[in-house]
């Protein structure tokens, strides 16, 4: 399937102002918790990203009426049937893995295709299952799908072996509707876990603890109606700081919280980045003397997975030799060859990555693995003079709002060239 490329053509300095969307990463969840709801609820600040569209997509395969008017979504699930999920449509989209939660809450069971990989790892969800059987459901798993019965689900102890985002979201949107007291220990403590707790508890839902490792929910019979406000995307938010350092910049980047990107700025700051935290923005003033760093991927509040390969790039430029270990998923280093195929001086060791600063970059054609590898190499192609061309720009389009217009405005130059999708 050809899909649209980017052709970048760097060198400048950004600078000017940027405003970051909706959380991505907070609104797939709370999507897929409006099915818990028989009345409507309203969202804002929704991202128009593809990932949200396959979302609604999914929705309405579940009966719910879902309205868009901009960035604002109505979602009306008072239709909404329990149906199996077959292979095409989890295969699409990682984040349908989120409906088993609130599916098995609402219905008390779930019949869902067993997750593909993807590009950065095989992203199991046993941990997902451990956690359903926990709240007496019985699941079994049989030619390629998962099936989740709880004729009496209840409340229980879960202990997550894993701080998984993923398992404590659909663990908190199963317990809500279910009889009895369920604490989650282990529990990932990101931000938009904290989004989810307060979508759902307007809802009606008795949740607290979220941020922290353990998660108290006491079922309650039904949810309401809420309109919703989400958090910013803090990794838009990082990838644009990121871009302000590499290309030696000066970029305010609007509407974030300065909580949710401190593992970022203090990274910044040791590479020698100035940083100004002001009301809900934060201006970042690149260096042409990066300083090498050692980063280390970790659960929330450490350095967030999701801007490793964005990290690299910089890395890649700093004066002296840096160290990555990418401590989440075990496959997520997809993106240094195409760096490599640019210039850069990369060594991978299985979850390690060794960074040697060099002065520049070639211009090449290079290919994007999976969404934030497709960040990266623009950042990328936005310091090297020569033009980059970007293949499968649609991973960029899966979590990016508008990137090129954003960008542009900053003085980049990212051309999309559009290409006839063919079967
Ligand atoms: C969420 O994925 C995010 N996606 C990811 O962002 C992010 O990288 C990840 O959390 C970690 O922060 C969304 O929120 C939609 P996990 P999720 O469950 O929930 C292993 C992006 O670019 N694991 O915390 O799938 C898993 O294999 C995306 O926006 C199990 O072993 O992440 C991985 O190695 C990429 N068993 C690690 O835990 C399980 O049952 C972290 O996974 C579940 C997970």
């Amino acid at each position: 399937m050809k899909t649209d490329k980017f052709v970048v053509v760097g060198g400048k300095k950004l600078s000017g102002k940027i405003r970051v969307s909706g959380s991505k990463n907070a609104v797939l969840p709370i999507m897929a918790a409006s099915i818990l709801s028989n009345r409507e609820v309203v969202i804002h600040d929704v991202p128009s990203i593809s990932d949200v569209m396959e979302m609604t997509k999914m929705l309405e395969i579940l009966g719910a009426k879902v309205k868009k008017e901009g960035n604002v979504y109505t979602i009306d699930s008072s239709n909404v049937q329990p149906q199996e999920f077959s292979e095409s449509i989890v295969r699409k989209i990682r984040a349908s893995s989120l409906f088993m939660g609130p599916m098995l809450g609402k219905f008390g069971s779930i019949k869902v295709a067993y997750p593909g990989g993807c590009n950065i790892g095989s992203r199991p969800i046993d941990l997902h299952l451990k956690g359903f059987e926990k709240l007496n459901a019985v699941v079994v798993e049989r030619h390629g799908y998962i099936e989740a019965n709880g004729a009496n689900l209840q409340g229980g102890i879960i202990y997550l072996d894993f701080p998984s985002v993923g398992a404590t979201q659909n663990l908190v949107m199963a317990a809500c509707l279910i009889p009895g007291d369920t604490v989650i220990k282990n529990a990932a403590r990101e931000p938009e876990i904290v989004d989810l707790q307060n979508f759902l508890n307007s809802m009606g839902a008795r949740i607290r603890g979220s941020g922290t490792d353990t998660i108290k929910i006491t079922g309650v019979k039904k949810l309401g109606t809420v309109e919703h406000y989400l958090i910013p995307d803090r990794i838009e938010a990082g990838t644009h700081m990121i871009a302000a350092a590499v290309t030696g910049g000066d970029i305010v980047v609007e509407n974030v919280i300065t909580d949710h990107l401190v593992p970022l700025t203090s990274k910044l700051k040791d590479a020698g980045c100035q940083i100004d935290e002001g009301d809900y923005q934060v201006r970042v003033q690149g260096t042409t003397h990066i300083r090498p760093l050692d980063i280390k991927t970790l659960p929330y509040p450490g350095f967030p997975t999701d801007l490793q390969p964005q990290m690299m790039v910089l890395l890649t430029f700093a004066q002296g030799t840096s160290v990555i270990v990418e401590n989440i998923f075990e496959n997520r280093f997809k993106h240094v060859d195409e760096l490599r195929r640019l210039g850069a001086e990369i060594k991978v060791e299985g979850r390690i990555a060794i960074v040697k600063g060099v002065k520049k970059l070639t211009g090449a054609f290079v290919a994007a693995t999976d969404l934030r590898a497709a960040s990266a190499l623009v950042l990328a192609g936005l310091v090297s003079e020569e033009a980059t061309v970007i293949e499968n720009i649609h991973y960029l389009d899966r979590g990016y709002e508008d990137f090129e217009r954003k960008y542009n405005n900053l003085g980049a130059k990212i051309i999309r060239v559009n290409n006839s999708l063919s079967s």
